[in-house]
C-alpha cells in the first residue's frame, strides 16, 4: 500500500515529514498562555529538550503579547463577552510549519503596524514605557529562536516569522 510504503522508507532514512497548523484567536491577553501551550504542544512530537520547549515559548509568548499590547493598542473591549460584538474582535494569527527539523512559527496580526522596525527591534527600546514594558520583547525573540524577520505595514499590521532547528532525534524513530 502506497501510504504504507512511504511510512516504511521514512522511517528507514529517518526522514521527519512536515507538519503544519494553523490557528486564529481574538487578542486578548489570556490567550497568550494558549498559544505559547499550542506551539509546545504541536512540537512536542519531536521530542524537543527542555531547553528548546522554554526557548519557543517565550518567543511565540513576546510576539502574541506584542500584537495584542502594541498593534491592537491593547485587548479588545470586548474582553468581557457582553461587551464584545461576534466578528468584530481583533485577531492574532499563529502558523507553524515543521519542515524536517526545522520549526518556522509566523504571528501576525493586522493592527497598527511599525513605523521603524529597525528601531523597534533595538533591546530596550519601547514605545509604552509607562505600561513598565522592557522593550526586550524582539530581543528574546532573537536570542532564543535561531532567525527572527519581521514585515510591518503602518495601519495594515504586523508578521513576525522565527525559526528554529531542533536537535532532535526524528518523532519517526519513536515507532520503530
Ligand atoms: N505587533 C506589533 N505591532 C505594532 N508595534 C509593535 C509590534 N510589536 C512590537 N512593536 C513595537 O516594537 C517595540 C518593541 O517591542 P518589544 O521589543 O517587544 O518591547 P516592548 O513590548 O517591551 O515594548 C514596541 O514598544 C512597539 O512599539
Ligand atoms: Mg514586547
Amino acid at each position: 500500500m502506497e501510504t504504507g510504503q512511504r511510512t516504511e522508507s521514512r522511517m528507514k532514512n529517518h526522514v521527519i515529514p512536515r507538519n503544519e497548523m494553523k490557528i486564529q484567536f481574538d487578542a486578548l491577553s489570556i490567550n497568550e498562555a494558549f498559544a505559547r501551550l499550542a506551539v509546545a504542544a504541536f512540537v512536542a512530537p519531536l521530542n524537543p529538550t527542555m531547553e528548546e520547549i522554554s526557548d519557543i515559548k517565550t518567543a511565540v509568548s513576546e510576539a502574541v503579547t506584542n500584537a495584542i499590547i502594541h498593534g491592537y493598542d491593547g485587548e479588545f473591549p470586548g474582553e468581557n463577552p457582553q461587551e464584545g460584538q461576534q466578528g468584530e474582535t481583533n485577531q492574532v494569527f499563529l502558523h507553524c510549519l515543521m519542515d524536517e527539523d526545522v520549526l518556522h512559527v509566523e504571528i501576525r496580526d493586522t493592527g497598527k503596524g511599525i513605523e521603524n522596525i529597525e528601531q523597534a527591534m533595538e533591546p530596550l527600546f519601547t514605545t509604552k514605557p509607562e505600561m513598565d514594558r522592557s522593550g526586550m520583547g524582539f530581543a528574546f525573540m532573537e536570542a532564543f529562536m535561531d532567525d527572527l524577520e519581521v514585515v510591518s505595514q503602518p495601519g495594515c499590521g504586523t508578521v513576525v516569522l522565527m525559526k528554529k532547528k531542533l536537535g532532535t532525534t526524528s518523532w519517526i524513530r519513536q515507532e520503530e
